[in-house]
């Protein structure tokens, strides 16, 4: 009824066994609609006619109501334009809830409506650098060309144009070779984990995670009833005998070889083959997150462990987070062969699937060939901003910081040994200053000893911009 904007539900609920007439309760609502700013100045209002018809009184009932709110101030007829509430009043939207600056966003968290990230906010990739100018263009071809057809359901587990340009690209780069119908397009990695233990777990199965990992990982698991084991982590990635001697009898592990979310390291090849071993003599299952595999500075990207799978034991979960931008919200899994009918009735179950128009979008941006130009100029812009950023660090922090770089990744960990205070303590000053560092301890169990700080470059515009945050983020630090 009230057009434009969502109104509260209460509002249409008119009750005729009370004796207060129904144009004064309908008047009632939308005050108290404007009062509580579900409404806002400017908004319009359906007409006379079609909210009389929607709540089934007559039309006069509304106009008198609508006329009592014009006589007070409350709405403004703005002619053939229809009726809105008046731009006069003072809104009363509810103060955007600020975030405290001790509650900075970690990686993949939600920020506020409309908040920019905060600077070294982790996981993000550059948005000033995206090509906004050609997707829109995309985006409003597409738009134009909709046709009825694309406008009735979408397939759930995705669109066709998209599955195949996912698979096409994971061939080329990431030595992933599928067929478009083992892809599965989700709403992102979370999505993409939920879809998998749906599928293939059971309540109170064992699942290995990496100890430090990403915590969204473990949060999945539990709200589905599975039990996360912590393996740790070392120079070469998830320590496999570790989990082994843990619980061998895990159904799943699940890693991030390219790069390991938080530490950075690749896992290398003796893992990799033991890992697979396992889950082939185990008939468990891993899940490779390859969340931003593409970005490795020095050298081209390693092949994806699932380029290795001769026993098809690994499902590949994939994200557009990191290589497009993470408000689109879409991921994938690509599923051994054998799985493809499990995961097509999982997706049909789970959901709608994801908007049909921004899979095209991408499927568009991907099969014209700009996405392996993005990556390349994304790769090059990361690679100098992270030096603009290590440079800065070194120059304000000097001997005090130890900056723990590796091949690839969005973040880098700056480590203070010299300083007494916890990380969490660190990141909290930081986090006040504005500056989003997140403290590397917390992404661990209670065994994780490792400390520093993590912080996200991508976003850094200009070495004067790098200089200024690591200035502002050695004041923080040393304050009290
Ligand atoms: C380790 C890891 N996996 C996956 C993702 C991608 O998640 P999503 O697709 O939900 O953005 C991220 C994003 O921050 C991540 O850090």
């Amino acid at each position: 009824m009230i057009q434009d904007k969502t109104a509260s539900p209460a509002l249409l609920e008119i009750d005729r066994s009370t004796p207060t007439p129904l144009y004064r309760q309908i008047y009632a609502r939308f005050r108290t609609a404007i009062e509580q700013g579900v409404l806002h100045p400017g908004d319009r209002v359906a007409s006379a006619r079609d909210l009389a018809s929607e709540l089934g009184v007559s039309r006069g009932t509304i106009e008198t109501a609508y006329n009592l709110l014009m006589g007070e101030g409350y709405f403004s007829s703005q002619g053939q334009a229809g009726t809105v509430v008046s731009p006069s009043l003072p809104s009363q939207r509810p103060a955007r809830r600020e975030r405290r600056r001790s509650e900075a966003p970690a990686d993949g968290e939600v920020l506020a409506d409309a908040a920019p990230p905060p600077p070294l906010q982790l996981g993000i990739p550059a948005l000033d650098a995206f090509p906004r100018k050609l997707w829109a263009r995309l985006t409003a071809r597409r738009a134009r060309a909709t046709t009825a057809a694309d406008m009735f359901y979408g397939n759930p587990s995705g669109y066709a144009p998209l599955r195949a340009a996912i698979a096409a690209y994971l061939l080329v780069s990431r030595g992933v070779s599928c067929k478009p119908s083992q892809v599965f397009v989700t709403g992102g990695y979370r999505a993409s984990l939920s879809l998998i233990a749906h599928t293939l777990l059971d309540k109170g199965d064992a699942v290995w995670v990496e100890d430090p990992g990403y915590p969204p990982t473990q949060e999945v698991l539990r709200s589905k009833g599975m039990r996360a084991v912590p393996v740790p982590v070392d120079d070469e990635g998830m320590v496999v005998a570790r989990g082994v001697r843990k619980t061998a009898a895990a159904r799943m592990a699940i890693v991030t070889p390219s790069h390991q979310a938080p530490l950075g390291v690749s896992m290398s090849l003796a893992r990799r083959l033991q890992l697979l071993e396992w889950a082939s003599r185990n008939k468990a299952w891993i899940v490779e997150d390859d969340y931003d595999g593409e970005y490795r500075y020095a050298g081209p990207p390693l092949p994806a462990l699932k380029s290795l799978d001769g026993h098809d034991r690994v499902l590949y979960a994939g994200s557009f987070s990191k290589v497009l931008y993470p408000g689109l919200a879409l991921g994938y899994v690509v599923a051994p062969e054998s799985l493809s009918a499990a995961f097509a009735e999982a997706a049909r179950t789970g959901s709608n699937g994801s908007p049909q128009i921004t899979q095209a979008v991408v499927a568009d941006f991907m099969r014209g060939g700009y996405f392996p130009r993005h990556l390349k100029k994304m790769r090059l812009l990361y690679a100098r901003r992270r030096g603009m950023l290590v440079a800065a660090l070194l120059k304000a922090f000097g001997d005090d910081v130890r900056i723990d770089l590796k091949s690839g990744g969005m973040h880098l960990i700056a480590r203070f040994d010299k300083r007494r205070e916890r990380d969490t303590e660190l990141a909290r000053r930081a986090q006040l200053a504005g500056l989003n560092c997140q403290p590397l301890s917390t992404r661990g169990t209670a065994s994780f000893l490792d400390e520093g700080l993590l912080m996200g470059f991508t976003n850094i515009g200009s070495a004067a911009e790098a200089k200024q945050l690591a200035t502002k983020l050695r004041a923080a630090l040393v304050s009290r």
